[in-house]
């Protein structure tokens, strides 16, 4: 079936994670993804937290999916020619060095806009334009930069960056958009542009509540919602609210049955305004449905704590699914705290494809997250990352390069 990126050629200059994200989702939309590697060595996450001796680590094949791999010196002068007759031929070009690195490879924006004015250069950086922007950045630099850490954990311990991967994953989801954003601009103008997702600005956008908050704090000195009310006393900041929902719904972790032992047995519930009366007839509390000190949202702000401690009373004598079966028989929104264990081994993800068997050459079969974006009309198949070169020679030929002309290339370290 045909894919929606069909046609689309990416060059794809990416390492580590952030870069490589953007390039697998596109690749999986059926773009044509060439991945440029050092010969030798490759993408650094090759070799990173190997588990099988000699085989690519899961870092790397689960990040580079359907992506075809060519190595390039793209310090050798013949090597930067190579370069040329790709950035001639493809419609992207993906990257994320530190600062400055495409500039001294001689590849600044105008020298790519001679080879090719239609090219879209897309970057991931650490942060924009200002005090750091030569910064090396890695994830949990920018949680931190992005405000994430800060405003995550409890108020009585130190910030905490979070185990999903906001800074690079949301970063290369970011520089997606940007991306195929420039090329749909481009039937139009039918002009490439720079693309640029800071790492720090994509932390921060999936942090914009918060800044919501700071607003709020300023203006009312208090946040209702937040644990820290009404005993605790607030900041000049936003405080971390622990596991607090944040939002109109107040929510909690309650420990479940078998909590002492698993540190999972555990479930997130929402004390919903409208579904009040039915928590109160699930955990025997029936009277607190009319109780004017219980009844309302507002009346309920003030004892939230004591309020989830009788929740836990009750979801410790459940598993967390078997509450979650009580539950959602009353449309009371609530979620199981799930391992990863419990995540790997779910049937109804590996239906969707969320999760994925893949086949390697070398390591074997090993589990990978699926494209977790699903397009009726372009569905994915998710196919195992490349070898180191694998295709060097397949991609040369396609770009008019002849048997010998190759040959001297790898002879001249140039590929
Ligand atoms: N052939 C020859 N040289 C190559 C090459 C190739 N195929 N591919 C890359 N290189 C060179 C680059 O030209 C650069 O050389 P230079 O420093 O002499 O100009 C060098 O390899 C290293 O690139 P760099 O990006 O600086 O790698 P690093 O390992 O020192 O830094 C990061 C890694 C992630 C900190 C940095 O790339 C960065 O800050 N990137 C932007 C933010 C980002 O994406 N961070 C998230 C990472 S998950």
């Amino acid at each position: 079936m045909a894919k929606a990126l069909d046609g689309v050629r990416i060059l794809d200059f990416t390492h580590v994670q952030s870069g490589p994200t953007c390039t697998q989702l596109l690749a999986w939309f059926g773009a044509d993804v060439i991945k440029v590697e050092r010969a030798g060595s490759g993408d650094v996450t090759r070799e990173q937290l190997r588990d099988v001796p000699d085989a690519d680590s899961l870092y790397f094949t689960m990040l580079n999916h359907n992506k075809r791999s060519v190595t390039i010196d793209t310090k050798n002068p013949e090597g930067k020619k190579v370069l040329e007759t790709l950035i001639k031929t493809c419609d992207v070009l993906v990257e994320n060095f530190a600062p400055g690195a495409l500039d001294r490879m001689g590849f600044t924006w105008a020298r790519i806009q001679e080879l090719n004015p239609q090219m879209i250069v897309a970057s991931v950086k650490g942060f924009g334009p200002g005090p750091y922007e030569d910064c090396k950045v890695y994830e949990n630099v920018a949680q931190c930069a992005g405000g994430a850490a800060s405003t995550t954990g409890f108020d009585d311990g130190p910030p905490v960056v979070t185990g999903a991967q906001i800074g690079d994953s949301g970063t290369g989801l970011h520089l997606a958009l940007g991306i195929v954003t420039a090329l749909f601009q481009r039937t139009k103008t039918n002009r490439g542009q720079k693309v640029l997702a800071a790492m720090q600005d994509g932390v921060l956008n999936l942090c914009r509540v918060k800044l919501r908050d700071q607003q709020r704090l300023e203006r009312t000195g208090v946040m209702k919602e937040y644990p820290q009310y009404p005993n605790g006393t607030f900041g000049e900041a936003v405080p971390r609210a622990g596991n607090a929902s944040g939002g109109g719904q107040p929510g909690w972790i309650l420990k479940c049955k078998g909590w002492e032992a698993d540190p999972n047995a555990y479930i997130y519930f929402i004390t919903q305004a409208p579904v009040w009366a039915k928590i109160c007839n699930v955990i025997g509390k029936e009277e607190w449905a009319t109780d004017p000190d219980y009844a309302t949202p507002a009346a309920r702000l003030p004892r939230l704590k004591d309020i989830f401690a009788e929740i836990e009373r009750w979801t410790m004598t459940k598993t967390k699914f078997e509450a979650m079966d009580i539950l959602n028989k009353y449309d009371i929104p609530c979620g199981p705290i799930l391992s990863m264990k419990e995540i790997a081994e779910d049937e109804s993800l590996r239906k969707t494809g969320t999760i994925v068997e893949v086949d390697h050459p070398v390591r074997g079969k090993y589990l990978t997250v699926g494209n977790p974006i699903k397009l009726s009309d372009s569905p994915t198949d998710v196919t195992r990352s490349p070898l180191l070169g694998e295709h060097t020679d397949e991609v040369m030929a396609e770009l008019g390069y002849s048997a010998e002309q190759i040959a001297a290339l790898r002879t001249a370290g140039a590929i």
